[in-house]
């Protein structure tokens, strides 16, 4: 079952009229992960946020975005807002931007949670606990009483995770959530990822440069060129019989990366097969 699905989907810059994202057609099983790959500018970040509506009012769009059946362009702002967050949630490449760096990280989690269920705060810290051990966060409480900005990059990651565990969202969004990692947090994020698929069994669309983290996670890849599909298969399919010239670039560069990371690092890298 098709839990979403993109039909014909463009997206125009409404002031120039350029196009940037054109004829996008995809679906997302239920309990699947389809991973967005393509070049920097290809349309990964725009095509997830036009999933969302949350995409620049100067930017345009146009096409079906229908989620459980329901073509969410139709819903006025306030539906469209109580569906992010507990259905479709976004994880974002910088986590310090996710966050508000003037509240601690607490604030930011309760405001969240508190739009979607009716929990006292000292519910919620006891739902949030369990999940942010979960994703080897010790010291819930003192990590709750942080600034984003006296946390690492992989533990702000760690707390969007965190959320979703909570949250249970229908679809998880992660728009590169480990590119702005160092080696070992990346790592140990992607396993939290597969970690958090096995559990809630979740739809993801996961958005990465690195096709040894698809190759670890996504059931179906898509790849994207200058705002077009140019191929779209299952995980198995295109790493072993990739059809567009593009697509076996991308694995044939990706290769030499990390063959020279491997190289450089004298044992194995991260972007296991
Ligand atoms: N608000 C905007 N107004 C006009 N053009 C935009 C806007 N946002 C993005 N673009 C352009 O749309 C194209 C696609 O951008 P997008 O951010 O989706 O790329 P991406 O595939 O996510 O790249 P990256 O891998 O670098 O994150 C780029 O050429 C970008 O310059
Ligand atoms: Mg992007």
């Amino acid at each position: 079952m098709n839990l979403l699905e993109v039909e014909k989907l463009r997206i125009w810059d409404g002031h120039s009229g350029n196009v940037l994202v054109e004829n996008s057609t995809f679906q997302l099983k239920q309990g699947s992960c389809l991973a967005i790959v393509g070049e920097s500018g290809s349309g990964k970040s725009l095509t997830c946020r036009a999933i969302l509506r949350l995409n620049n009012n100067a930017l345009r769009q146009s096409g079906e975005i229908r989620f459980q059946g329901v073509d969410l362009s139709l819903l006025d702002e306030r539906e469209m807002r109580r569906r992010r967050g507990k259905q479709l949630y976004m994880i974002l490449q910088n986590g310090m931007r996710a966050f508000d760096p003037t509240n601690v990280i607490g604030v930011h989690l309760r405001e969240t949670l508190v739009h979607h269920y009716d929990w006292n705060a000292s519910e919620i810290t006891e739902k949030l606990k369990p999940a942010m051990l979960s994703v080897g966060l010790q010291d819930p409480i003192g990590i709750l009483n942080k600034y984003p900005h006296q946390l690492s990059g992989g533990m702000l990651q760690r707390i969007m995770i965190a959320l979703a565990i909570v949250l249970e969202p229908d679809i998880i969004l992660a728009d590169e959530p480990t590119t702005a990692l160092d080696t070992v947090s990346k790592f140990e994020v992607v396993e939290q990822f597969i970690r958090l698929r096995e559990r809630m069994g979740g739809s993801m669309i996961f958005v990465s440069h690195e096709l040894g983290v698809v190759r670890k996670l996504a059931d179906e890849v898509l790849v994207m060129k200058s705002g077009s599909i140019v191929e779209l298969g299952t995980t198995a399919d295109l790493f072993s019989n990739a059809r567009h010239e593009y697509t076996r670039y991308l694995m044939s560069s990706q290769r030499m990366l990390n063959d020279r990371f491997q190289q450089l690092m004298g044992g194995a890298g991260i972007v296991g097969r």
